[in-house]
């Protein structure tokens, strides 16, 4: 069996977290040998990079938090990615490049000739084998999340035009690389939410 990437988008309150944690028990249960990750994060330094990028109050330019979250995930990539597909891993990530595309491209307006730029410098190739964008309304997202009760971070606390952005940027990009993101409707149940990610995992990575 070769290694794999998969990777979970979609905004804020989606359930990806869960989500991630529900399909790695199912792909352990059938002898797979999965690693689940994070971005921005991962790596020593990049939770470190996560920490000031989500909750240090310091101010960050636009370019800056771009490029941190570049370093992370070169990091990443380097690090822990890679090697783990090279042991035939199926790597299950929270977040990966489609949200610069999404966040800093669509929410902070950055170009997304920009983000390509440095999606070739850092991956080096890299792609996700397999994408799935956890889609549901703005509004459903925010209600989640408050009900969860953390306190909000960098992103989770911008307005609804912002979060609007960032979900019509990744419809956008789903609509546009089909092949590899695959929408799932994330307004429903738990598990009617892992039914459709099993449902897919299972279709595109074993034929
Ligand atoms: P999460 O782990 O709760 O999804 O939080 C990560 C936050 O970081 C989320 O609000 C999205 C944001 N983010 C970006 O803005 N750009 C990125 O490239 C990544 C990976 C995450």
């Amino acid at each position: 069996m070769s290694g794999k990437l998969i990777t979970f988008e979609g905004g804020d309150g989606a359930g990806k977290t869960t989500q991630v944690a529900l399909l790695s028990a199912t792909l352990r249960a059938k002898g797979v040998n999965v690693l689940v990750t994070r971005e921005p994060g991962g790596t020593e330094i990049g939770e470190r990079i996560r920490d000031l990028i989500l909750h240090d109050p310091v101010t960050l330019v636009t370019a800056a938090e771009l490029l941190l979250i570049f370093a992370a995930r070169a990091q990443h990539i380097v690090e822990v990615i890679r090697p783990a597909l090279a042991r035939d891993k199926w790597v299950l990530c929270d977040r990966f490049t489609d949200a610069t595309f999404a966040y800093q491209g669509g929410g902070r307006g950055v170009p997304a000739e920009r983000v390509t730029q440095l999606e070739s410098i850092v991956h080096h190739g890299l792609q996700p084998d397999l994408t799935l964008l956890l889609d549901l309304p703005v509004t459903e997202g925010m209600a989640r999340s408050v009900a969860r009760g953390k306190g909000e971070d960098r992103f989770e606390s911008q307005d609804v035009a912002f979060k609007e952005r960032i979900r019509a940027t990744y419809l956008a990009r789903q609509a546009s690389a089909a092949h590899r993101i695959r929408l799932v409707d994330a307004s429903a149940q738990i598990e009617v939410v892992q039914a459709q990610i099993k449902k897919l995992v299972l279709q595109v990575l074993e034929p």
